[in-house]
């Protein structure tokens, strides 16, 4: 039986979500195989909870004392989306203690955690990405001089963030002052994206046996203008459809953009690629290294559209990070 610490929590506006996606793994996970250990992190707190009872994680080598027994981890199953989880630093904590984990490593947390970084190395590999800005704070470009960048209609968006948290849509001149003072509060660089018109397809990808294998295209569509924080989290804010209705050419090159973009990008565990089509081109988005995993999440429903069970899922995640690792 091995000891599986499921972290979840976080320090984001992910947070809840991401205790609703650790405890579905928690609830999922194969109890032959594993004795899962669901460890909320949240500042400084690392607690495991037995009812009303918190246990500490001892943070100098990530044990767990419960009386008498003290439980080293085999694995961490990383559930947290947003800081510390999806950025490389609890990467770079369980790398130093050898302990091995089912995402990302530190670099390409960090580096794809960047909107900015991303989509640089990502456009590198000929894939086309939105024409963007990226400004700092200080920088104190004014809108006009954007305004000749760039064409409107605009995204602008936080460099650092996710969950559609401080980020908007820019129709006219007009709204382009308060969308970057909204943005540059939740972060101090940005990008100011143009638009692309089209359908939001995601793709997961995941590598196990060995193999990197892409899973059933899914089509977001949002009843919001775009997929804004509530379009995700609120309850039938937006229809994901698996598989997505799209000719099975469109789907093969979603899939083949994402493999090498998984491969290239040096990613492990399950990741989600975003994407707008145009009906000609994939424009990359960005790419969710820790995706939701909750009931409600697209990550389940794409194993589930492939034939696997979210308990397939858990386990095929789990034994390619511990076979690559012996
Ligand atoms: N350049 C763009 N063109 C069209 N839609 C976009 C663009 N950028 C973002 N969006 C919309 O906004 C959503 C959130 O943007 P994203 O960059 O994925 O930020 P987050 O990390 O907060 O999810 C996307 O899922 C998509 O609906
Ligand atoms: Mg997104």
């Amino acid at each position: 039986m091995l000891n599986v610490a499921i972290v979840a929590g976080g320090d984001s506006g992910e947070y809840g979500i991401s205790m609703k996606s650790g405890k579905q793994v928690e609830l999922n996970i194969d109890l032959e195989k594993y004795a899962p250990f669901l460890i909320e992190i949240k500042g400084k707190k690392w607690n495991y909870r037995i009812g009303r009872k918190c246990f500490p994680i001892d943070k100098n080598d990530f044990s767990l004392t419960i009386g008498h027994r003290k439980i080293i981890f085999d694995i961490v199953f990383n559930a947290i989306h947003g800081t510390p989880g999806e950025n490389g630093k609890l990467q770079g904590y369980f790398e130093m203690l050898g302990i091995p984990f089912t995402s990302c490593d530190v670099t390409t947390s960090a580096l794809t955690f960047n909107k900015n970084f991303c989509k640089q190395v990502v456009a590198s590999y000929g894939i086309n990405t939105a024409r963007s800005l990226h400004l700092f704070r200080e920088e104190k470009l004014s809108g006009a001089q954007i305004l000749k960048e760039l064409t409107l209609p605009f995204f602008v968006k936080p460099n650092n963030g996710g969950s559609s948290v401080g980020m908007s849509k820019v129709n006219q001149k007009s709204e382009l002052n308060a969308a970057l003072d909204m943005a540059f509060r939740e972060d101090v660089e940005i990008l100011v994206e143009e638009y692309i018109p089209g359908r939001e397809l995601t793709c997961g990808v995941l590598r196990t046996k060995g193999k990197i294998v892409a899973l059933p295209i899914t089509e977001i569509i949002p009843k919001k203008e775009y997929f804004d924080f509530e379009a995700k989290y609120k309850k039938g804010m937006s229809d994901e459809i698996v598989p997505a209705h799209i000719p099975e050419t469109t789907s093969e090159k979603c899939q083949e953009i994402s493999k090498l973009l998984y491969l290239k990008l040096n990613c492990k565990g399950v990741v989600r690629f975003d994407y707008i089509f145009t009906g000609k081109k994939f424009y990359f988005l960005e790419v969710n290294t820790v995706p939701g995993l909750s009931a409600a999440s697209i990550v389940p429903k794409m194993a589930q559209a492939n034939g696997w069970s979210f308990t397939e899922l858990i386990t095929n995640m789990i034994e390619e990070e511990l076979e690559v690792r012996s």
